[in-house]
């Protein structure tokens, strides 16, 4: 007898992301040149230190580290939040309060599975980063989405996240990036205090994932990052943060991320999670405390790239006829209204019948970084991270072929 897939097998949800992979290559078996705009693999070098690390690791045996990560890049990272100001009024976090994961993924996981049994659910702002719906669906968890707007700049709102606790008592935990994805919205400290006020009261957990920390484009923000949950006082029971440093080294193939918080009995859950997958990997944690060590120019010149990447593709975007897209204030991402009834039948055209002297470009459908049924059919996910002359090309591919589209009817 076939033995029979779980139900949770069965009903994954594909990841919206990567599911016209298949196109692309496609197209590129047909010899077209595509542009990927759809996934947020920086081109950016990776950090310099972290390279020389890699280069310079010298161990006979490559060994397992201890579960929570090594002593040495727990202390990295905890000095890192002390020099960047993650802290304001509350006491620095300590590298016991620091868990070492296999990229922020497993961070997410853990966290969710500590905030979480099955049939609980977490709240998502949406649109969401998909693999928030991954992870609870894994873990037999729900997931209950709060509307955002373009409108309103993808902004979440206080009120909203209060009204969505009070009517559904399985939410345990509210998940949220910041900045964004796929939005780019950031959240202010305000934001921050009035949210983490209301899980308090609610008694949820509030999860904020900050690894686009250091890519923010607002020039009143205090030390040129996001804020951050941490520094905000009275949260300490209730505040997790998710950290990585696939975007901010671009070193996204290093998988080593990290859980943050101060409540001793989520650590010591989330620990024991961890002890059950052994441990996260060893070379790429050296190479990660070498990555702390990045010099701040190397830093600045990465976070100026994107700003003004995002500056061209804003601009470019909304100067072609029925296309808009408000201007996102972080990460690398942003989310476009196309004059299309559906994006994803339009971005499987880009692939599949269109290209301009051999150039397509390929686009992440934002439907599948939606909940509600129909919500982000004709929108699409961008991801600015390729280099200024590219996005230009894009821009110019994408215009005609929303007017190849319409030709068709
Ligand atoms: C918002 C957000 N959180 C977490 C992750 C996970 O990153 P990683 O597992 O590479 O650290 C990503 C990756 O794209 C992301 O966009």
């Amino acid at each position: 007898m076939t033995p029979q897939l779980s139900r949770r097998a069965v009903d994954a949800p594909a990841s919206p992301i990567r599911r016209l992979v298949p196109h692309a290559d496609a197209a590129r078996s047909r010899g077209i040149y595509v542009h990927h705009l759809n996934i947020g693999q920086p081109d950016i070098s990776t950090s310099s230190t972290m390279r020389a690390a890699y280069r310079a690791y010298s161990e006979e045996v490559v060994a397992y580290s201890p579960s929570q990560g090594t002593a040495s890049l727990r202390s990295a990272l905890a000095s890192y939040c002390a020099t960047n100001q993650l802290h304001g009024a509350m006491p620095p976090v300590t590298a016991d309060q620091i868990l070492v994961t296999v990229g922020g993924s497993e961070a997410l996981l853990f966290a969710v599975a500590a905030a979480c049994d099955p049939g609980d659910a977490i709240l998502v702002a949406e649109p969401y980063y998909t693999n928030y719906h991954g992870f609870a669906h894994l873990l037999g968890c729900g997931v209950v989405p709060m509307v955002t707007s373009a409108a309103e700049g993808f902004a979440v709102r206080a009120e909203r996240v209060a009204a969505a606790l009070a009517s559904n008592p399985q939410i345990r935990a509210f998940v949220v990036p910041s900045p964004g994805n796929p939005t780019g919205a950031v959240l202010s400290h305000d934001d921050l205090v009035a949210i983490g006020g209301i899980c308090k009261m609610f008694g949820v957990f509030f999860v904020v994932d900050e690894v686009y920390r250091e890519f923010v484009y607002r020039d009143d923000l205090r030390g040129g990052v996001a804020p951050s949950v941490l520094a905000v006082p009275g949260l300490e029971q209730v505040a997790v943060v998710i950290d990585s440093v696939s975007k901010r080294y671009s070193a996204c193939g290093a998988r080593v991320g990290c859980l943050v918080t101060r409540n001793p009995a989520f650590y010591a859950a989330c620990l024991k999670f961890a002890q059950a997958r052994l441990s996260p990997p060893t070379v790429d944690q050296f190479a990660a405390e070498a990555a702390v060590r990045t010099p701040a120019a190397e830093m600045l010149a990465n976070i100026a790239a994107y700003r003004a990447r995002r500056d061209v593709v804003v601009t470019g975007l909304n100067a072609i006829e029925g296309v808009s897209c408000p201007q996102p204030d972080g990460a690398f991402y942003l989310v476009a209204d196309l004059p299309v009834v559906d994006a994803e039948a339009f971005c499987r055209f880009l692939l599949d019948e269109f290209d301009l002297d051999g150039e397509t470009v390929m686009l992440a459908p934002a439907e599948g970084f939606y909940s509600t049924p129909g919500a982000g059919r004709h929108q699409v996910r961008v991801a600015y991270v390729l280099d200024i002359p590219a996005l230009r090309r894009c821009l110019v591919i994408l215009a005609a072929a929303l007017k190849a589209w319409a030709a068709r009817g």
